[in-house]
């Protein structure tokens, strides 16, 4: 019966769900061994990854660093009997995003029988509290393909003080952990590193894996993006595809669409290269061109008046979650606010968020008092948010897209009071990231798996799973943590920290997208890229970005 039929669908069964947990996830060959998956071994020793803060890595990185030497290493063929015997732990960390299982599925398969994972439950914090269990090899069969984090769940903890490293120590000494792999962004990685330098000496390797939907965990051609970029950016795509689509049939409304990604404004830059928008801002170009607030405000209602009077009426702009920090005058107040906050964190911790603002404008510069006194209450109350564990503004909770209509509204009154300017607002962000994911994602995830488990059998320590070469067939590699290192201030304080992977200016695909957006606001040239395909023609397409930033002939993963 059809009703019986409906409640099988139940827990994760849907037609959809059991279709793509049967899907054939590409492997590369470097880990086929006719049909079996086989460990690579890295004998191969590549290039020295520079920081402009050597010395101080050099210092607070002795061991790994004395073993990587700061050098990349490449798969070199078959590890010639691998290990066995040995316990490995796996742990999810920061936001979720697409294709975390497939990570766990590969990294099973890899180590094999000979080998034990442990799962962690619930992040760094459930690694600190010591929630580990088995993953047996008959249990990942469910989970591939999937989307979410659900299986482990994950946190946003930092490791950082002495109790909690401790603790992790005595975790791994409990049970027996050879290794720990961190599946996490820019900051959980910097977690990573700074884990593989404490449990040196107890002989725990830590491996990372590059995970967020963000996209600003990228090393140039050593590690073209992070896992979950891809599904995200396509869900966004076709979610703005659709609204695009709108406008021109309903006539009416602008849409302001601000998209998630943290700081960095690549995910604004790959939905808008996916679906051409009448105006997308980029926050790095805000910051380099030094764009007051007011300026950025002109251009969007420039372009309202000027596609008003060739008679459209109607429009979509993109803006990236992390614009507010980057605009040069509101960067000053937030670092003046992370400062007090650095400060008199445990003091304001128990104040309402009115004293919370009386109190820091008292610590604030006059000017910036000033400015922080022009926002409307909701932008004010956002930028008083408590920080998260790793000192970052958390700006998916800033409506950066309804100030923007505010402004916008009463700039294109100024400049044409019978101009009819009617808006929408809207948020893509937690619909992105834990959709089920794409082809790209899915084999991704399961190749730097398989990487992963490959660096851990091999004996490798303090490094970050990589794969590049997604045009033709795949290259397997890792790149030494501390290499990625550089100093930033957080929390009032300078830390050693991966550096985030903003938009450059100068790469190919924003100077591709820089070469047409005039043409794309000045008449409508939209494009609606679909939906994601698990069959069908787009189903092998890579990030537009990622294509171009890497200099790929087409859009097609041939792996
Ligand atoms: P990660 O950097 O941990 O991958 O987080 C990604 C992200 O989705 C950001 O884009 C967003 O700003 C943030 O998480 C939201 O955080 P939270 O899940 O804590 O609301």
């Amino acid at each position: 019966m059809l009703t019986d039929m409906l409640t099988e669908m139940e827990e994760n069964r849907s037609i959809f769900e059991n279709a793509i947990r049967k899907l054939d996830t590409p492997v590369c060959a470097a880990f086929l061994d006719g049909g079996r998956i086989q460990p690579v071994a890295f004998d191969l020793v590549g290039e020295e990854l520079e920081s402009p803060d050597s010395e101080k890595i050099r210092v607070s990185f002795p061991k790994t660093l004395g073993q990587s030497k700061s050098r990349v290493i490449y798969g070199s063929g078959p590890l010639q009997e691998p290990p066995r015997g040995k316990r490995v732990a796996v742990l999810f960390s920061g936001g979720p995003a697409a294709g975390g299982h497939n990570v766990i599925v590969g990294l099973r398969r890899v180590l094999g029988e000979g080998n034990t994972l442990l799962g962690v439950q619930g992040g760094p914090g459930g690694l600190i509290e010591g929630k580990l269990f088995e993953i047996t090899l008959d249990r990942i069969g469910g989970i591939l393909n999937t989307g979410g984090f659900d299986f482990l769940g994950t946190d946003r903890t930092k490791i950082k003080t002495r109790e909690q490293f401790e603790a992790v120590r005595q975790v791994s000494r409990e049970n027996r952990l050879d290794a720990i792999v961190v599946v996490g962004g820019d900051d959980s990685n910097t977690n990573a590193a700074v884990l593989a330098e404490y449990l040196f000496d107890d002989g725990v390797q830590v491996i990372g894996v590059p995970k967020t939907i963000d996209g600003d965990l990228q090393w140039g051609k050593l590690l073209p993006i992070s896992f979950g970029f891809d599904t995200a950016t396509k869900i966004y795509s076709e979610m703005t595809g659709n609204i695009l689509q709108d406008t021109p049939s309903s006539r009416k409304y602008w849409h302001f669409v601000k998209i998630m990604g943290r700081a960095a404004s690549q995910v604004a830059l790959e939905v808008a290269l996916q679906s051409k928008p009448a105006v997308c801002l980029i926050s790095e170009e805000v910051a380099e061109r030094q764009m007051s607030l007011a300026q950025v405000v002109e251009s969007i209602s420039q372009t309202v008046v000027k596609r008003a009077r060739r008679g459209i009426n109607h429009g979509c702009v993109i803006i990236p979650e992390g614009l507010i920090e980057f605009v040069p005058e509101v960067r000053g107040l937030i670092a003046d606010l992370d400062e007090v906050f650095a400060t008199h964190g445990e003091e304001m911790e128990s104040m309402t968020i009115e004293q919370k603002r009386i109190f820091s404008v008292r610590h604030i510069t006059a000017e910036h008092a000033q400015l922080f006194a022009s926002f409307p209450a909701y932008i004010e109350e956002m930028l008083l948010l408590e920080r998260d564990s790793h000192g970052n503004l958390q700006v998916s909770q800033i409506p950066t897209e309804k100030l923007l209509i505010d402004l916008v509204a009463g700039r294109v009154r100024e400049l044409d009071k019978s101009l009819s300017f009617k808006t929408q607002s809207h948020f893509l962000g937690y619909e992105g990231r834990c959709g089920a994911p794409t082809v790209f994602d899915a084999s991704y995830t399961y190749n730097l798996g398989l990487i992963a488990g490959s660096l851990i059998l091999a004996g490798k320590t303090g490094y970050i799973a990589a794969f590049t070469d997604f045009d033709k067939g795949g290259k397997v590699l890792a790149l030494p943590l501390t290499g990625l290192l550089h100093v930033e201030r957080r929390q009032g304080k300078d830390e050693l920290v991966i550096e985030k992977a903003l938009v450059k200016t100068d790469s190919p695909a924003f100077l591709y997208f820089a070469g047409r957006r005039e043409a794309w606001g000045a008449e409508d040239l939209f494009a609606s890229p679909g939906p994601r395909q698990m069959w069908g023609p787009t189903a092998r397409q890579v990030p537009v970005s990622v294509a171009l930033n890497q200099g790929y002939a087409d859009l097609e993963y041939k792996l």
